[in-house]
């Protein structure tokens, strides 16, 4: 992390998980152990959940977010959220492009392209996920992998928007797997995705992005893995549904 360049954030990824009743049980358990943070502290709840996490949160640090929306903001798109509903309730975050949505529901980096700039255009802000398969990185292209990814979901996003954009580096193969990418090869994914939006901005764009770390991190591997320059954070799926757990990573980041 590098706290003087760029803010620090932490955010939980609850995925399909909690109903809304155990939405406030949790909350109101990660509230108080994180009221000191030295970081962004966000959760990042289910659709149904995001009314009593907001209410919950209310007068606390901990943000909303919500776990996807759509590009349009109204119309026949059966189950679908748009920004603008989720802007209207008083969520500030949602993630896009999990690597979840792209494997089992289809999404490409033209849909994550179109959600990012309908996000930034309500008002969201948006948290991108990148990340390469296990088969990308065996066959030694991570690199052609996130650059890509990068160039095609920011495609279109202005430097001035790009300050309210968040960057996920989720390996596939970390993800929900007790498989941690080690702390270099988290360095050397942050610190090239940080170069490659060096190039499409320019340096000091770059080094204003926060990029997060998600797959497996965990309480205890936090530590090392933020200790890492171009690591800024972390995306905590499974441990984000443990309270303590959760609030370990927050302290974490707040050091
Ligand atoms: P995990 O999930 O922490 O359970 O690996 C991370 C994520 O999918 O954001």
């Amino acid at each position: 992390m590098n706290k003087q360049l760029r803010k620090a954030i932490i955010a939980g990824n609850w995925k399909m998980n909690k109903t809304p009743a155990e939405a406030k049980v949790l909350l109101e358990q990660v509230a108080p152990l994180v009221k000191d943070a030295d970081c962004q502290v966000i959760a990042c709840v289910p659709f149904v959940d995001l009314q009593t996490a907001l209410e919950a949160t209310k007068g606390t640090n901990v943000k909303i977010g919500a776990e996807n929306c759509h590009w349009e903001e109204s119309g026949a798109y059966t189950g679908e959220i748009s920004a603008k509903m989720l802007t209207s309730m008083g969520v500030e975050y949602v993630v896009l492009g999990h690597s979840e949505r792209r494997q089992y529901f289809g999404e490409t980096d033209e849909t994550v392209n179109k959600r990012t700039k309908a996000a930034i255009a309500a008002g969201l802000k948006p948290i991108v996920c990148v990340g390469e398969l296990l088969w990308e990185r065996e066959c030694n292209i991570t690199e052609e992998v996130i650059a890509r990814q990068i160039k095609l979901d920011l495609f279109g996003v202005t430097a001035e928007e790009l300050k309210n954009v968040v960057i996920a580096y989720e390996p596939v193969w970390a993800i929900g797997t007790g498989k941690t990418a080690t702390a270099d090869q988290a360095e050397e994914v942050c610190g090239f995705i940080r170069a490659t939006l060096a190039k499409l901005y320019s340096q000091a764009d770059a080094d204003a992005v926060t990029i997060q770390y998600g797959g497996s991190m965990n309480d205890g591997n936090a530590d090392e893995l933020l200790s890492k320059e171009n690591v800024d954070g972390g995306l905590i799926g499974g441990a984000s549904l443990v309270a303590e757990k959760f609030a370990a990573i927050v302290k974490a980041a707040s050091k």
